[in-house]
């Protein structure tokens, strides 16, 4: 149902009004007194039982956080943390979370206010599971353009966000489209044109594709994938496998997108991981995580080479990105905590140009549009490593609130914003750490959410870092394991 909601509101928010009536049915059902409500009239009515228990708080300059309650549009900008309703979905709204589970007495009763009655707060989950519409019919967001999405691996759960604004503007809950709670989403890579999308399943085994507007519209089989690579000139993907997978198949996977055939190719080595595309070339990239081995696969004439690293240590190459202009490889290590540096316009076989030693376990790393800066979350320290492409050295070391097991990057496409997402599942001192058994930093607090809603002690972020400033803006609250983001133009 959710999914097709999405395709059917492809309005503009402030642009032409038109009414949607097609979905009528669907929630006069369960609407309090079962009278049949139109949409205006439904927006309507929201707008008086907020009025009545919530503008004397949640209006003008000096409203809660910023939440204002008081017209259609305050409601759906949010507060000055983050969005307070997600178009779709209740269940994971703040504020409808807040007014139903906030430990110490639901708000506002928390404050000695009248809280909202039954009815009251089953007609605001009603409005905003129909897309909380406005009086017009129009569903905010709707058109978003660059887009952020981001798995959570440890809910069945990918959130989308609009990087304009820096909030979540929408949930593809997958478990309402068959797949188990389990599913673990990993990896997500964009269309360049940010026409269709594509996530990995480590225990589904499935790789999904899905459009824009969030329909799912094919998918394959594929044994334990982990990150996957596009090429933007070609129609291919490739899949990898993950961490978790323990004697996978030594092949990667290519995968036409538009049919989404796959076909297998073998790497000669135990666990590939690591993946990137050259996009210039098309040569693909991907590496061990248990010997020290890079594989360069030629999709063209499908030869491989393969590259021994020198030195005894294990270094357990965790993800490449590669320089917009193609000349450059980062790719992380987790047991030696580096980042190497490979020129790719030079044969591989020189082994890395730079290797950088950076804080513990340096996970996905993103150059930023200009090719001028590396950003890789440091998975064992909570902080986020910079390297100057120009010295190439380590410059900056960023820490700060909502820094909690860092995992996926990705940049936006103005060079304004790096994302990195975070895990926080762990305690400090507890060890669950998904490949290794390097010790967690002890001491580093988790990241504590912003309201104690009993079942939310470990959500994920995703902390935005102002590219210019290097420092970080804002804490994004998403659900459970924060794992990899895709963005369009990144592969
Ligand atoms: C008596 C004043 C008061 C009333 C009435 C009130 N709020 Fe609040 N609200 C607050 C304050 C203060 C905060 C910040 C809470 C905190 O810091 O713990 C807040 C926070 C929130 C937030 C979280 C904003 C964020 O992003 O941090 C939401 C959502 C919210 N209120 C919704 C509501 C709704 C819905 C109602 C009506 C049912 C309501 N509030 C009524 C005072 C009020």
């Amino acid at each position: 149902m959710k999914t097709t909601l999405f395709s059917i509101f492809l309005l503009v928010l402030g642009g032409s009004t038109m009414a949607v009536n097609e979905l009528t049915e669907s929630w006069t059902d369960t609407l309090p007194d079962s009278k049949v409500y139109n949409e205006s009239d439904q927006y309507q009515e929201v707008q008086e039982i907020l009025n009545g228990k919530c503008v004397s708080c949640h209006s003008g300059p000096t409203a809660a956080h910023g939440l204002q309650l008081d017209s259609w549009k305050h409601i759906l900008t949010g507060s000055e943390h983050g969005e307070a309703v997600i178009p779709f979905d209740a269940e994971r709204s703040l504020l409808s979370e807040i007014t139903t589970k906030l430990v110490g007495g639901p708000h506002p009763e928390e404050l000695g206010e009248p809280g909202l009655t039954t009815d009251e707060k089953s007609f605001l989950n009603n409005w905003i599971d129909r897309g909380a519409p406005s009086k017009e019919g129009l569903i905010a967001f709707a058109d978003a353009e660059h887009l952020l999405y981001a798995a959570n691996q440890g809910d069945a759960l990918i959130s989308v966000i609009d990087m304009e604004s820096n909030v979540v503007i929408r949930t593809v809950d997958l478990q309402k489209l068959g797949f188990s709670a389990n599913a673990q989403p990993h990896h997500i890579v964009v269309e360049p044109d940010g026409s269709y999308w594509y996530v990995s399943l480590i225990s589904d085994n499935t790789i999904l594709k899905f459009d824009r507007s969030n329909t799912l519209v094919n998918k394959l089989t594929f044994e334990r994938p982990g990150l996957l690579a596009l090429d933007p000139n070609t129609d291919k993907l490739y899949a990898g496998r993950s961490m978790a997978a323990v004697s996978p198949p030594q092949t990667i996977g290519i995968i036409d997108r538009v049919s989404m055939n796959l076909e297998e190719m073998g790497v000669f080595f135990p666990r590939p991981h690591a993946l990137a595309v050259e996009p210039k070339s098309g040569a693909v990239y991907t590496a061990s995580l248990s010997v020290n081995q890079i594989a360069t696969l030629y999709p063209e004439d499908e030869s491989i080479e393969l590259f021994t690293m020198a030195g005894e240590k294990m270094h357990t190459l965790v993800q490449f990105a590669i320089s917009p202009n193609g000349q450059w490889m980062a790719g992380t290590t987790e047991l030696t905590s580096s980042i190497f540096l490979f020129d790719l316009t030079k044969n591989i076989e020189i082994g890395p140009i730079d290797t950088i030693l950076v804080n513990s376990a340096p996970w996905h790393p993103s150059f930023t549009p200009d090719g001028r800066w590396v950003y890789a979350g440091n998975n064992r320290d909570n902080t986020v490593s910079v390297i100057d492409m120009n010295s190439r050295t380590l410059v900056n070391v960023i820490e700060g609130n909502g820094l909690s097991q860092p995992h996926g990057s990705a940049t936006s496409h103005d060079g304004q914003y790096v994302y990195i997402s975070n895990r926080n599942l762990e305690t400090p001192g507890m060890q669950m750490s998904s490949s290794s058994s390097a010790p967690l930093p002890t001491g580093k607090t988790g990241y504590q959410p912003r309201y104690d809603l009993g079942d939310n002690s470990h959500i994920g972020t995703i902390v935005v870092i102002d590219i210019y400033s290097q420092s970080i803006v804002k804490v994004i609250e998403i659900e459970k394991y924060g794992s990899g983001l895709g963005v369009a133009g990144a592969n």
